[in-house]
């Protein structure tokens, strides 16, 4: 039996907890590691699931990974040995598709899965591909593989159809190798991808706008390597002020930036929660009842949909009605069905969700389906009348760092469990 988090709920958070390197960046950065010969050195890895996967394929490719004695994570591809990600390793994480546009640009070829579904939703590639094909790239599909090869990558314009943080990610890392300039038009602004292109300078590269919807690149001949500090977890961080509200505790959240947070800590100020907001911090306090309120989710800056699952956890104990729409993924309302087991009323009706909030949610043994509905599981289970477990979470360690050691630092009462 995989393990499980056991949780006595009711108990105020209290007391200082610290935030860690954002999954969401440390990937790109660990994937920018192959263009280059030369070492990439992460300073700040966080000890996350998706974290080591993705080391694994880039070792498969040819990289070396050594932890020094500081805990930065050392990356170095002295010559890739291996094109391909196999499917057994992209079906358990489709941000390895992230390894398609440095091996196209540092090799010529790439092979990888097509990384398929997941819980969420279909989550398709097809931004991507329509990239590497403007910077000159043939790509073909076979066998549920995409086969890419591009002698030399030529600078393009590109306008996505649609905000793809990968996808973005993906092209700018291809653009900064390839010859010429390359604008992509409608670029992700998420503080991910800045914190890739902050990379990617150091690497050599030539970036303008990251951050902005126009990313200019001037690709570069070769690129070196570079050590890098990745950004806070604005998603943890989100998480974990949501846990001191959803408990009416009082808790300091650490080593955060708050500007990555401004529409999730203005919806929570929205619902009536304290909220004293410093450089790298966060002190939280949680209302008697929250008041209800209605999020609807969008590309940055706008409301993160990483923050749905938990943020609609708040409003199921809100004295009102709350409504909240998810417009990036098709599918991911998969934690409703267990917070109602928990005896929150929420109706979904297509991308919407009304949450008829309730006094208190009942501690229920529940089972999480993706990683932030687990979260959200944590959070209802915090905040529940009496015992709460959660099985397989597998699913939350894949993004959240020690979570549950995290929490009962600040006083909750969880613990991990294998039966
Ligand atoms: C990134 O996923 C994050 N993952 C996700 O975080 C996050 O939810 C998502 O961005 C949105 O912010 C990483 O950064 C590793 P998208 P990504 O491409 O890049 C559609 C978490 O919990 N789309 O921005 O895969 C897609 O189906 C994870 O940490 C296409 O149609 O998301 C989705 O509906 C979950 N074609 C929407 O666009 C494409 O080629 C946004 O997807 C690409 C995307």
């Amino acid at each position: 039996m995989p393990a499980r988090l056991e949780i006595e709920g009711g108990i105020p958070l209290s007391g200082t907890v610290a935030v860690s390197a954002a999954k969401n960046a440390t990937l790109p950065a660990l994937a920018a590691a192959l263009l280059t010969a030369r070492p990439v050195v992460i300073e700040n890895p966080p000890g996350l699931a998706d974290v080591t996967t993705l080391t694994r394929l880039l070792e498969r490719l040819g990289a070396t990974v050594t932890r020094q004695a500081d805990g930065a994570t050392r990356v170095q591809v002295e010559r890739v040995t291996s094109s391909e990600a196999p499917y057994d390793l992209v079906s358990t994480m489709r941000a390895s598709v992230l390894v398609l546009g440095p091996l196209l640009a540092r090799t010529g070829v790439a092979r990888v899965a097509l990384p398929g579904g997941c819980a969420i939703g279909v989550r398709p590639i097809d931004q991507h591909l329509k990239g590497f094909k403007k910077l000159g790239a043939d790509i073909s599909i076979e066998r549920g593989y995409v086969e890419a090869r591009a002698s030399r990558l030529k600078g393009a314009r590109i306008t996505t159809d649609l905000v793809t943080v990968t996808g973005t990610e993906n092209l700018m890392m291809a653009a900064a190798a390839a010859e010429g300039t390359t604008v992509i038009e409608n670029a992700a602004r998420e503080p991910e991808v800045s914190d890739l292109a902050r990379l990617l300078s150091a690497m050599g590269a030539r970036i303008d706008g990251a951050g902005t919807s126009r990313i200019e690149i001037e690709g570069v001949a070769d690129l070196g390597g570079a050590r890098h500090r990745v950004i806070p977890d604005r998603i943890e961080a989100g998480t974990l002020i949501v846990a001191g509200a959803i408990t009416r505790g009082d808790l300091t959240v650490t080593g955060l930036a708050p500007e990555h947070l401004s529409a999730v800590l203005a919806k929570l100020e929205e619902c009536g929660v304290t909220l004293d907001v410093a450089a790298d911090r966060v002190r939280v306090r949680g209302p008697e009842r929250p008041r209800p309120a209605d999020v609807i989710t969008s590309p940055f800056p706008g409301f993160p949909t990483d923050m749905q699952a938990q943020v609609m956890t708040l409003f199921g104990l809100a004295d009102g009605l709350s409504r909240v729409t998810e417009t990036i993924f098709e599918n991911r309302f998969m934690h409703v069905a267990e917070l109602a087991r928990m005896g929150a009323r929420i109706e979904t009706d297509g991308a919407t969700a009304v949450i008829r909030g309730v006094s208190a949610y009942q501690g229920a043994p529940v089972m999480a389906s993706d990683l932030r509905a687990s979260a959200a599981l944590v959070l209802a289970g915090l905040a529940a009348r009496g015992q709460t477990s959660i099985s397989r979470v597998y699913h939350l360690d894949r993004g959240y760092e020690r979570l549950e050691v995290k929490l009962a630092g600040v006083g909750a009462r969880i613990e991990r469990k294998r039966s």
